[in-house]
């Protein structure tokens, strides 16, 4: 294994899905496929602005896309609305995140994260999920204006560390994002904690994982 570790941040350290389900009473009986929407309306944005070139940060991005999945589910109040979009700011870490960074770390190896949120967005999560002081890097791409799976994006971790791409291991739970930092030609370790069918055959990672536990074994 390499000796720097670059993990995605939305699905991979912190769970999208627990905003929606600290609200889900309030949100309804729809509230599983909101948050399914809001996720997959969400990500398909930053596809479609990265290739029509029209950046609007992650932060709009996940608003607009919130509107749309609340439009889709019967709509959404004001009030909750705020709430979902607070709970987003402080999403819940996966249960091992705490835990692996500091044993990885303990073991002398790099941290760092590369993601689509903005600088704020990182900071805030990786303050409220208690993570603070557990990265070398928290690398965003909105400097760039551009967003994942572009290879600039990627282009971040050497910038920052100076290391080659086949120097990095990266690891991410979403199957697109392992697709394109394996492509760039990162080390890439999927994390496929749902057991999902696998995709893109040829851009196929060095290794499948349940949890980030297996890190450390
Ligand atoms: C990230 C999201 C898109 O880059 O998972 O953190």
């Amino acid at each position: 294994m390499s000796g720097l570790f670059v993990f995605d941040a939305y699905g991979t350290l912190f769970d999208v899905h627990s905003a929606v389900s600290r609200h889900a009473a309030d949100v309804g009986p729809q509230a599983e496929r909101l948050s399914e929407l809001w996720r997959t309306k969400q990500l398909e944005y930053t596809w479609v602005r990265t290739l029509v070139g029209r950046y609007a940060d992650f932060q709009e991005l996940t608003e607009e896309s919130l509107d749309y999945a609340a439009a889709r589910c019967g709509g959404l109040n004001a009030i909750t609305r705020a709430r979902l979009l607070a709970a987003y700011a402080e999403l819940s870490p996966f249960p091992e995140v705490r835990g692996v960074l500091k044993g990885l770390r303990y073991r002398g190896i790099k941290t760092a994260i590369l993601s689509n949120g903005t600088p704020n967005m990182l900071a805030k999560a990786v303050s409220s999920a208690g993570l603070e002081g557990l990265f070398d890097a928290i690398l965003s791409v909105d400097p760039l204006k551009i967003y994942k799976t572009a290879p600039a994006a990627y282009e971040l971790v050497g910038r920052q560390f100076g290391t080659k791409p086949d120097e990095v291991t990266f690891l991410s739970s979403n199957r697109w994002d392992i697709a394109g930092a394996t492509a760039f030609g990162f080390a890439s370790i999927w994390v496929n904690r749902m057991g999902l069918p696998d995709e893109y055959a040829e851009l196929a990672p060095k290794a499948v994982v349940k949890s980030l536990e297996a890190l450390l074994v």
